[in-house]
């Protein structure tokens, strides 16, 4: 189920992304720097639809404008990916994606969230509620 408002006529949502959000979802994360454009649709593609993903898009009379790539493994919502369009930034689109998404996580059964973030984006999860643990991210390259 998607979480709707509507605040002066406009008609704003987050919901599960689609096959169809596909083209827009990309182009924002390319767009944001988050990631490259080869290749990623088709892989996008091919785990959109798995049992323990959630891929939201916010959508804002009928543009996406917002993009969440979170995979739940049983405990924790892992949070890799996550961009608001260039030229939207603040203006809470960003905070009611965490929104829903934490309300999916609750609903799994999950304890907690952990997401991967630019140290200039930290500031933006300190003001949704999340701590920076005793632990470290290591990365290997595969
Ligand atoms: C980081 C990002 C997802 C935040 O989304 P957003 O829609 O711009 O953020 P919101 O408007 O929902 O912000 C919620 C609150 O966090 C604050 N905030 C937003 N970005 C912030 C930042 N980079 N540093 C500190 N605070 C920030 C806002 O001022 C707002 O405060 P308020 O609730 O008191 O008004 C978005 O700016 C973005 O896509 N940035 C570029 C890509 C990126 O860095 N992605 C995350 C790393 S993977």
């Amino acid at each position: 189920m998607p979480s709707a408002s509507q605040a002066s006529g406009e008609s704003r949502v987050v919901r599960t992304m689609t096959r169809d959000d596909l083209d827009s979802a990309c182009r924002i994360l390319v767009e944001q720097g988050l990631c490259a454009a080869e290749g990623l649709q088709q892989r996008l593609a091919a785990t959109l639809e798995t049992a323990n993903a959630d891929y939201l898009v916010a959508e804002e009379d009928g543009a996406i404008v917002g993009v969440t790539l979170s995979v739940f493994d049983g405990f924790t919502g892992f949070v890799s990916y996550m961009a608001v369009a260039p030229g939207a930034e603040r203006r809470h689109i960003g905070r009611r994606m965490i929104g829903e998404l934490v309300r999916r996580t609750r609903a799994r059964g999950g304890q907690n969230i952990v997401v991967a973030s630019w140290l200039s984006a930290a500031g933006f999860y300190e003001r949704m509620g999340f701590r920076t643990p005793g632990a470290v991210f290591l990365v290997r390259d595969v």
